[in-house]
């Protein structure tokens, strides 16, 4: 059964805790996360034994973001294979926690695949499980690599675009290092400005619902000593109109074939007001954000979460348990139903450009995405 115990408090390094990490205690090994729904009120570690305690854990958002997934997600099919559990029936509640964030499931196929081909090769399980947890490692390792190579190109293009420094970026959502093995997507581009002096402010979306912006992004951006800001997500416009915003960096949890980018709920908004003001969106996510197999923005299944997310605040210190719903402060009627997608669609006629690794696309077309994919996997072989 799933055994989760937090440290919390006077043990906390300055640094922070690693956002994700692989543990082998004299119990048996285990999945570490910091846990996000405490942040930015106290930095709590969770300890998953078991994937279904991680399937938990991912739907709650205790993990969260695109890239963070996919790695969870690896690591907890080698968490199963370790642990002796069945690495299929966990590889697909896994993969099924939540669906919109494509990486989660590349993550775990990547995991589940290490584990099949070297159980078929040597009938070992024990060796099977040590392949799953080496695939987890890697994709650990390449999405760090990866986010710095994004914060780079993402960097180069903001200095095009936006000659003389003196940057005011608007961000939504979060997508710093509490999403990445590294220092994130939108973020660390953000961050990067920042390192060589030419970013002037960070706005920072509160993110409505679950305030990502305002918990976690502004928990980053304060620990990283930029000049930030924090709006209520419906402020944006004015900001704009006020032409107070040089450039809007966002991230992306799915990228269909033809360059439509689905992030979190608020982002298309966003795009659509940057392109009235005509102010450039950019897009970073790594390649594997983008998924070819998905072929349009309306292919892609929007995740839809609970009415009590809405309909209540729940302040990351109060405690959850023993309440009705969500266990929060309720803000509507008794049985009020909410309309809560957990992300929008932007047409990728509205982005001025999607930053990876590997380079940065634009215009964003169907072809210069599949070239770029193509591109990745000749130098990833
Ligand atoms: O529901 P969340 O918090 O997992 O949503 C996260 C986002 O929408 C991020 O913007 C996205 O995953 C990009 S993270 C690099």
């Amino acid at each position: 059964m799933a055994d989760q115990y937090a440290r919390s408090g006077d043990d906390i390094r300055p640094t922070g805790i690693p956002t994700i990490r692989w543990d082998e205690p004299p119990e048996g090994p285990v999945l570490v996360l910091l846990d996000q729904t405490r942040l930015p009120a106290e930095e709590v570690e969770l300890v998953c034994t078991d994937a279904p305690a991680l399937v938990e854990a991912i739907r709650s958002l205790a993990v969260r973001g695109a890239p963070l997934l996919g790695i969870a997600g690896a690591y907890g099919v080698a968490l199963a294979a370790v642990r002796g559990f069945d690495v299929e029936e966990a590889a697909d509640a896994l993969e099924g926690a939540r669906p919109t964030a494509v990486n989660l499931a590349v993550g775990v196929r990547r995991a589940r695949a290490a584990h099949r081909a070297e159980l078929g090769r040597s009938g070992d399980r024990k060796q099977a499980a040590e392949a799953a947890l080496a695939a987890a490692r890697a994709l650990h390792r390449e999405d760090a690599e990866a986010s710095s190579r994004m914060a780079a190109h993402g960097l180069v293009l903001l200095d095009e675009l936006l000659p003389g420094g003196g940057h005011r970026v608007l961000t939504h959502c979060n997508t710093g290092s509490l999403v990445s093995g590294g220092e994130g997507t939108a973020f660390a581009v953000a961050l990067a400005a920042h390192r060589v002096g030419r970013l002037r402010r960070l706005w920072v979306d509160e993110t409505r619902p679950l305030l990502q912006g305002a918990r976690l992004t502004a928990y980053e951006a304060a620990r990283s000593g930029m000049a930030y800001t924090l709006l209520t997500d419906n402020a944006a416009g004015s900001l704009f109109a006020a032409g107070e915003v040089d450039a809007v960096l966002v991230g992306a949890d799915r990228i269909a074939a033809d360059g439509s980018v689905a992030n979190k709920i608020g982002t298309y908004p966003l795009a659509v007001l940057a392109r009235y003001h005509h102010v450039p969106f950019i897009v970073v996510a790594p390649v594997t954000t983008i998924d070819l197999g998905t072929p349009d923005g309306a292919s892609i299944e929007v995740e839809q979460r609970a009415s009590h997310e809405v309909t209540e605040i729940t302040a990351p210190q109060v405690p959850m348990a023993g309440a009705e719903a969500g266990g929060g402060i309720a803000v509507a009627p008794l049985g009020t139903q909410a309309y809560n997608p957990a992300f929008d669609v932007t047409p990728p006629e509205l982005v001025t450009a999607i930053v990876t690794e590997e380079g940065a696309v634009s215009p964003v077309t169907a072809d210069a995405l599949a070239e770029l994919c193509d591109r990745s996997r000749q130098v990833t072989i």
